[in-house]
């Protein structure tokens, strides 16, 4: 590559920077970045490893040759864990913290501390040739994880191997992508902290209800999207969007008085108008939009207590910044956004199935009825269906995240 070309190069990188700067949530950034990574040294194929508990874990991997028809998609969802010692070529790259480009991983030179592990391509049936490993670290140069460069192409798409100017690329390129993984990680912790501090402040939001609360609105979601004829690969990527999401509804609760929330008995209708501003204060936290997540995060917020029949609560908000005094009728049907009737459903079962400061818990089957009851009242009837198709799974996670439980997660 020429010196030219290296600078066109440059600031081809630059502009991917600012497109991967958009990304917030850790699965959609890492995937947009390995993309980004491969298309610069047209590679058929690559994954990431980020280190989780001592150990990298595999976490993503694209492969041009293996996404065609006629190959399962099941390679997207292995789980395997390397250990951090110099046995693998990713623990090598991520304990030396420097690049490592091998021509053949099947045919490695002499003297080497690590060896290729076949497992993948056995599964696969793939071939695994030349491999650019880099290091991504963060601005403390501390390792946060590994990503892999596979099977390089020419211009005439014949396999090739990488060349000095590729490693140069590609090491330039993780380093600005680790800026912004570094800071999606950062959100992900302040995300499981803001978790954490609703749970202090309604003594009712406790580990386990946010924690069945955003497993039920996964499962509910699953089902409703496989009947709408959503593609897999869509369904399993909001998924884990939701999960979160769905965990933060009722985070606004942060901004309501410790008096309202931990009152024993029957609220006052002042009280009541204080606590539906939850729904507004939670969305506050996350306007300023930046990606699918925080989006998804705004409108569970602000949309969880609509009601399909138009009775719900806030209602259409101009201006998130001052709550209005008043609150105005409640949107109705799917001018609520889907993720808001879901969250709905997953909360009001998990409240009626709880025991409140203010109510027993009912019974299941008085649940159910009244669930049933209001379809086309409170709840979307698609969102119902979709409900008791998934109640099997509903009632082991019920069983699995039972009160009291604060694992999980
Ligand atoms: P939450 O306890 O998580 O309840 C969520 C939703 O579940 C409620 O939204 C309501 O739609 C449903 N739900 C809960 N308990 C019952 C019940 O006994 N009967 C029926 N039919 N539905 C029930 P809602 O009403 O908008 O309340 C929002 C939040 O306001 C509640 O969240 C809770 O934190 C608070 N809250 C509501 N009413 C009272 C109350 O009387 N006393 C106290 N201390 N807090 C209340
Ligand atoms: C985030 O990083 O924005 C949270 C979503 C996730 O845990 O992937
Ligand atoms: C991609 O570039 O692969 C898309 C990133 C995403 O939104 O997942
Ligand atoms: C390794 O780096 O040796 C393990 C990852 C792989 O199988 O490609
Ligand atoms: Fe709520
Ligand atoms: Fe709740």
């Amino acid at each position: 590559m020429g010196r030219q070309l290296q600078r066109d190069s440059i600031l081809h990188i630059t502009e991917i920077n600012k497109r991967i700067n958009r990304y917030r949530d850790l699965d959609s950034l890492l995937n947009h970045v390995l993309r980004e990574a491969r298309q610069l040294t047209a590679a058929d194929a690559g994954s990431i490893y980020m280190i989780r508990n001592g150990c990298l874990s595999f976490e993503y991997v694209q492969n041009d040759s293996l996404a065609g028809p006629g190959h399962s998609p099941d390679f997207l969802y292995q789980h395997q864990t390397v250990e951090m010692d110099h046995r693998s070529i990713a623990g090598h790259v991520a304990i030396t913290q420097r690049p490592l480009v091998l021509d053949d991983v099947y045919r490695l030179p002499p003297g080497v501390p690590y060896t290729f592990n076949p497992s993948f391509d056995q599964k696969t049936h793939y071939r695994t040739r030349s491999v650019l490993t880099v290091p991504l670290l963060n601005s403390r140069d501390r390792i946060m994880g590994i990503m892999q460069i596979i099977n390089p192409r020419d211009r005439q798409k014949k396999d090739t191997v990488f060349k000095r100017d590729d490693e140069a690329i590609v090491t330039y390129f993780a380093n600005l992508a680790a800026v912004a993984i570094e800071k999606a990680l950062l959100t992900r912790e302040i995300i499981l902290r803001m978790i954490k501090m609703s749970e202090l402040r309604d003594p009712e939001e406790t580990a386990p209800h946010v924690n069945r609360v955003g497993a039920y609105s996964v499962e509910i979601y699953h089902r409703w999207a496989w009947e709408q004829h959503i593609d897999e690969n869509q369904i399993q990527r909001t998924r884990d969007l939701l999960r979160i999401a769905a965990m933060l509804h009722d985070v606004g609760k942060i901004g309501i008085s410790d008096s309202i929330l931990k009152k024993r008995g029957k609220l006052t209708s002042a009280e009541f108008r204080r606590v539906q501003l939850h729904t507004v204060y939670g969305a506050r936290l996350f306007t300023d939009v930046t990606s699918e997540w925080d989006e998804m995060a705004a409108q569970i917020a602000l949309s969880h207590h609509e009601r399909w029949d138009g009775t719900g609560y806030p209602g259409a908000i101009r201006d998130l910044s001052t709550p209005p005094r008043r609150l105005g009728p409640g949107l109705r049907g799917e001018s609520i956004p889907i993720f808001g009737r879901i969250v709905a459903l997953a909360d009001v079962y998990d409240a009626l199935m709880s025991q409140r400061s203010y109510k027993p818990c009912w019974k299941e089957s008085d649940v159910l009825e009244h669930i049933e009851n209001q379809r086309q009242g409170h709840f979307d009837p698609a969102v119902v269906d979709a409900f008791f198709a998934a109640y099997p799974v509903i009632q082991s996670i019920q069983k699995k995240y039972g009160n009291g439980n604060l694992s999980g997660g």
